[in-house]
């Protein structure tokens, strides 16, 4: 535990533009530095460095924070791991707060857990590169399968004689305790004999995040079929199957610059994969994906591509288990390799400029995928076609985002060649079921909307019709559907420098803040909302979610259900933007930046129009106006950033 006070004392000490340095050329401009951001391709360098603020924030991607965030973000650091970084840099020692008795024995056995796995991995490797067996039996295998030594030793790969118990032997002599031994499943017990459980097997450790050995993976020589082809590290404090993902610590930091993350199953599949150059890939170790797996990824991208083998159990096993990736949140796409091939052999086989034009080729978003896979199989039954259908919108109403569903939806009306409007409303259907039984509605009270006669024609609505500021316009409709009458503490300061507090609900916070600007939206159901949370606040009774679902208007009904679908991640603010304290504190900067990046918005539209009309007039006079209503809406854009950079770096 790293005390408090050494904490504070790291973060004032670090200067921002030092840390940042280290990374990333910066030039000065201004009182600022900038430079081209680090967390998102970028041409144009967007990324400001604040040294009397002692904060970063790139406005390209939005990232944005001291210099602990930007470690954790750029190193893929834990928070104590960036601090204990910035100490090193620094030359602050710490005094690690003393443990109680219990803690120190959790810790002591953990780190007792890590010691063995690393003074075991140790040993395979120099049993495999240094002993005749290991040489004329394991790294002659790993050769004859096209692993060169680099692959090896970055893998840390290794070989366990094949006698019995010469490993274990070994580690005891050295002082490592029987039963931790076997705890960790390096050795195996049988009455009082203790034996090596990965005799005669090639050894893959398996790394966390941060590197170390939490586990081991040991592959048969052979094909014998009575034994186990596998034999892998028991669950343990410190390795949690679930909760790995092989390759990770080798993947993270191309996965991150890449925005995508492959995934294989073998560890055969991870080894070949990053020889060949490609290594933003990992292996889910032959079981089907996990929640917590999902989760450690989508820390360094929201984009998954699966790679499947070609043979049909492997795109069988692509249906399956990916509506839980959708579900988080990720996009996810599939390449199907060719019928007689693993990823292993692939990349083995081919040359790399081929591998990469088929992925790139080949790599199909996950909805498109099984809908022509099930397509297929339907061929022109009617009735089976009713179930790709259904089996389809049910898979898209899975996705937490609503913009992404509405896309899933037009894309999926082309290909089923079925109106958009009908898949819309079997989508909706769906949704309100699900927040019926969320929020405990009484189904009477629901709209029935999909009795209503379906238009024929699907409804285009073109991108570019779009309101300027829709989707800020949204956000801030789902913010006041999901919390609008809570309420929060804010500050505020007066030309005098004297700071008061006030309590206000989100609502009062998003509908009078953009009254007072004279903002209004545009989108007419975004606008019946809005006026109706207007109304509430006039009459102190505000609307709740319930009110807006079974509300006779069709289409305030849907965007209702179809917005409360949509999860509100707290972990995106955490992520993308900002550090934050509690629950309150994200909703607070979630409403402030919502209402920002809407301003931002629709200033930029007009800032557009003036700087059209500048470019065509010729009279001076009018060019002046036009120059001073420029100016003026710079200075409002100016101060916009600047409250944005105070809601992201409080
Ligand atoms: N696996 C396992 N136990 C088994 C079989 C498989 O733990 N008995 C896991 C391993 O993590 C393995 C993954 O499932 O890497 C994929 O299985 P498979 O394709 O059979 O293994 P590969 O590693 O590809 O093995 P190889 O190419 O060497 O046959
Ligand atoms: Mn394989």
């Amino acid at each position: 535990m790293i005390p408090r006070e050494t904490i504070n004392q790291i973060i004032e000490t670090a200067r921002i533009e030092d840390v940042v340095s280290e990374f990333v050329t910066l030039k000065k401009r201004g009182s600022n530095l900038i430079g081209v951001c680090p967390f998102h391709k970028e041409k144009t360098p967007s990324f400001n460095v604040n040294p009397a603020r002692n904060i970063f924030k790139c406005f390209g991607c939005g990232k944005a924070g001291d210099s602990v965030r930007f470690i954790m973000e750029h190193e893929h650091y834990s928070y104590p791991e960036a601090l204990r970084y910035l100490a090193k840099k620094y030359g602050i020692k710490i005094e690690e707060r003393e443990q109680t008795p219990e803690e120190l024995a959790a810790q002591n056995e953990r780190e007792r857990m890590f010691n063995i796995n690393s003074f075991a991995q140790d040993y395979f490797s120099q049993t495999m590169m240094t002993t005749e067996e290991g040489q004329s039996v394991g790294l002659a295998y790993f050769r004859e399968r096209g692993f060169r030594d680099a692959i090896i030793s970055k893998f840390q790969l290794g070989y366990c004689p094949n006698s019995g118990s010469a490993f274990t032997e070994y580690a005891t002599k050295h002082g490592y305790d029987k039963d931790l031994l076997v705890k960790v499943g390096l050795s195996g017990s049988y009455e009082d004999r203790t034996y090596d459980r990965y005799q005669g097997r090639v050894i893959f450790p398996i790394h966390n995040l941060t590197g170390k050995v939490i586990g081991f993976g040991g592959r048969i020589l052979t094909s014998e079929k009575t034994k186990a082809k596998y034999v892998n590290s028991p669950e343990s404090e410190i390795y949690n199957k679930s909760q790995t993902l092989y390759g990770i610590f080798f993947a993270k930091n191309e996965i991150s610059r890449l925005d995508n993350c492959i995934l294989v199953e073998g560890y055969a599949d991870v080894l070949s994969m990053h020889q060949a150059g490609i290594e933003n890939v990992v292996a889910s170790s032959g079981t089907s994906l996990t929640t917590e797996q999902v989760r450690m990824i989508s820390r360094y991208t929201k984009n998954v591509t699966i790679l499947y083998d070609g043979d049909s159990a492997g795109i069988h096993a692509a249906l399956r288990g990916t509506n839980m990736i959708l579900e988080e949140g990720m996009n996810v796409r599939i390449v199907v390799l060719p019928p007689e091939d693993d990823p292993d052999t692939f990349v083995q086989h081919n040359p790399i400029e081929y591998v990469t034009k088929y992925l790139t080729d080949n790599a199909k978003d996950f909805i498109s995928f099984k809908t022509n896979l099930l397509l297929k199989d339907a061929k022109n039954d009617p009735i089976k076609k009713a179930g790709v259908i259904k089996d389809i919108v049910e898979t898209i109403a899975v996705i937490p985002d609503a913009i992404y569903r509405a896309t899933y939806i037009k894309e999926c009306s082309r290909t089923l060649e079925v109106p958009e409007q009908t898949l819309m409303n079997e989508l909706n259907k769906i949704l309100r079921a699900k927040l019926r039984k969320q929020l405990g509605i009484d189904p009477a009270l629901m709209p029935q909307t999909a009795e209503k006669p379906v238009q024929q024609q699907p409804v285009q609505q073109p991108e570019s019709t779009l309101p300027v500021g829709f989707y800020q316009e949204q956000e801030l409709v789902k913010l006041l559907l999901t919390h609008g009458s809570d309420t929060l503490d804010l500050e505020e300061q007066d030309e005098t420098g004297q700071v008061s507090y006030y309590k206000t609900t989100i609502a009062s916070l998003i509908v009078d803040d953009l009254k007072n600007d004279g903002l209004l939206f545009r989108d007419p159901t975004h606008k019946k909302i809005f006026d109706a949370f207007d109304r509430g606040l006039d009459n102190e009774q505000l609307p709740t979610a319930k009110d807006f679902i079974s509300s006779e208007e069709q289409d305030v009904a849907e965007l209702a259900a179809n917005l409360l679908s949509t999860q509100y991640r707290l972990d995106d603010w955490r992520r993308h933007r900002i550090v934050v304290k509690t629950e309150d504190d994200v909703l607070k900067k979630a409403v402030l930046m919502s209402i920002l990046r809407f301003k931002d918005m629709v200033i930029d539209d007009r800032r557009t129009a003036v700087v059209k009309e500048l470019q065509s007039c010729t009279d001076p006079d009018d060019q002046l106006i036009l120059l001073q209503k420029k100016k003026r809406l710079d200075d409002i854009r100016t101060k916009i950033n600047h409250d944005l950079g105070i809601v992201i770096t409080k």
